[in-house]
């Protein structure tokens, strides 16, 4: 009995390994600050600490173009965007692109909208984490913002601090999500 208790919590624990972490998040606009009709899902799923997170998802009622996407330090209250705090910054660095050595944990860069205001989300990054303690974005927001994000190649201040992204349009909680 007790080697079948053993085995099958083995066998759990291997089906949690294949399957990896899975966290969700459904945009609300920023109604607090005059935004409306953004909406969308974004589903994050990392398979091992080691993998990277897949981004993917729907983003309506944007306007054409591009739109910069972050995670912010805290999760959402009260349906007030500004509640988010900052990019999640646990480094300490400057803002950056994805793909910068340097850059706030929480830059994705920007998502693009169609002039039917959908975008395509479809993100792979290695610098956010589900298993990681540090690194992890669970519990925290994601936002979508009025304006392309620079990429801090803006040459000016707020270039390092927001990538001049602009208003924050919609936002949500980062929650786990079981199987
Ligand atoms: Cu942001
Ligand atoms: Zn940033």
């Amino acid at each position: 009995m007790r080697t079948l208790a053993m085995l099958l919590a083995v066998a759990a624990g291997t089906a949690l390994a294949q399957h990896g972490l899975h966290s969700t998040c459904v945009l609300v606009p920023d109604a607090q600050n005059g935004f409306h009709g953004v909406s969308g899902t974004i589903d994050f799923l990392q398979k091992t600490e080691t993998d990277p997170v897949h981004v993917t998802g729907m983003v309506y009622g944007l306007t054409e173009g591009k739109h910069g996407f972050h995670i912010h330090t805290a999760g959402v209250t009260g349906a007030d965007c500004s509640s988010t705090g900052g990019h999640f910054n646990p480094d300490g660095f400057t803002h950056g692109a994805p793909t910068s050595e340097f850059r706030h944990v929480g830059d994705l860069g920007n998502i693009d909208a169609y002039l039917n205001g959908t975008a395509f989300v479809d993100i792979m990054d290695t610098i956010i984490s589900l298993h990681d303690v540090e690194r992890n974005i669970t519990g925290r927001a994601l936002v979508v913002h009025a304006f392309e994000d620079d990429l801090g190649l803006g040459g000016d201040e707020g270039s390092l601090a927001t990538g001049n992204a602009g208003a924050r349009v919609a936002c949500c909680t980062i929650s786990q999500r079981g199987f």
